[in-house]
């Protein structure tokens, strides 16, 4: 895992692993929508990229796209995403939730909640989301979502909801610039995850995340996600392309916005960016 601007330096070779056992996760799984069909490949360029392809000739919702490495995988705001094989796990699911598209970063804000949950479950720590896509803990990043819409003007067509996250990689094999400010649950708990064991519950969770909000909408979700919201109350610089400014936190909206009180104590919302905690 790890988003950065560079791939480019040399980090030890890890050791090898073994392929996931699919069956293990899809066995008995008990979901509603999720994983009614598993597209699996050992390599892909970037698992949102050929999910993408799949939406665009028709694949239904829930369907999932796993690889056990990436030579392009993507992070937010056009950085890479570090994807060596065997070690982590790489996953995007087709969704065509019945959303408008003003609506849909809801979707990564009720993936980051299930995310959260199931990293707690494995992990000795628990974890924060740190606006609008981040898994942290203790403040490193443990995992990252990408969620990329279609809509037409009133309605989302499909969107491609794409997962990444350290499980079973040592922070020595981890890239220089990256390990400083990643972890794994490896690193964590100081022992291996099973990464099907992961995956079944992160599906599982991923499923009755998206039931409540497609059933119940993002008001039974946001209690839950303001819960882990680690940015309450602090002050924050943000960065939305050449822009940057500053404000304090103050919450979420229905949509999703992150919501900023300014230095000119005028309220503003903040719909992408990235968000730096700021001392002062
Ligand atoms: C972030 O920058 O935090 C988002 C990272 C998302 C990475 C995942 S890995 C699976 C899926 N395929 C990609 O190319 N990116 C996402």
């Amino acid at each position: 895992m790890a988003a950065d601007d560079s791939d480019s330096n040399a980090a030890p070779p890890l050791q090898e692993g073994r392929p996931l056992q699919l069956e293990q996760v899809q066995n008995g799984l008990g979901t509603e929508r999720l994983g009614r069909k598993f597209h699996y490949f050992f390599e892909l360029d970037s698992t949102n990229l050929h999910a993408r392809g799949l939406a665009e000739r028709g694949a239904a919702d829930g369907e999932i796209v796993i690889a056990e490495q990436q030579s392009r995988g993507r992070g937010r705001s056009g950085r890479v995403w570090v994807s060596p094989p065997y070690v982590n796990l790489y996953f995007s699911v087709v969704l065509r939730p019945k959303l408008r598209p003003q609506d849909a970063p809801q979707i990564t804000l009720t993936a980051a909640v299930a995310l959260a949950e199931a990293v707690d479950a494995f992990s000795p720590t628990p974890s924060v989301i740190k606006w609008p896509n981040d898994i942290l803990i203790d403040g490193r990043k443990l995992a990252g979502i990408l969620v990329e819409a279609s809509s037409t003007a009133d309605r989302v067509d499909y969107l491609i909801l794409g997962i990444g996250i350290n499980l079973n990689f040592p922070l020595e094999s981890m890239p220089p610039g990256i390990r400083e400010r990643a972890t794994s649950l490896l690193a964590l708990r100081r022992q291996s995850v099973n990464r099907e064991a992961f995956l079944r519950r992160l599906i599982q969770d991923l499923d009755r995340c998206y039931g409540t909000l497609e059933d119940c909408g993002f008001g039974a979700i946001a209690p839950r996600w303001q819960s882990r919201f680690g940015l309450k109350g602090k002050r924050v610089r943000v960065e939305i392309l050449e822009e940057v400014f500053f404000g304090t936190v103050t919450g979420i909206d229905p949509q999703g916005a992150l919501i900023l009180r300014g230095e000119d104590g005028k309220l503003q919302r903040v719909i992408a960016g990235d968000v730096i905690p700021s001392p002062g």
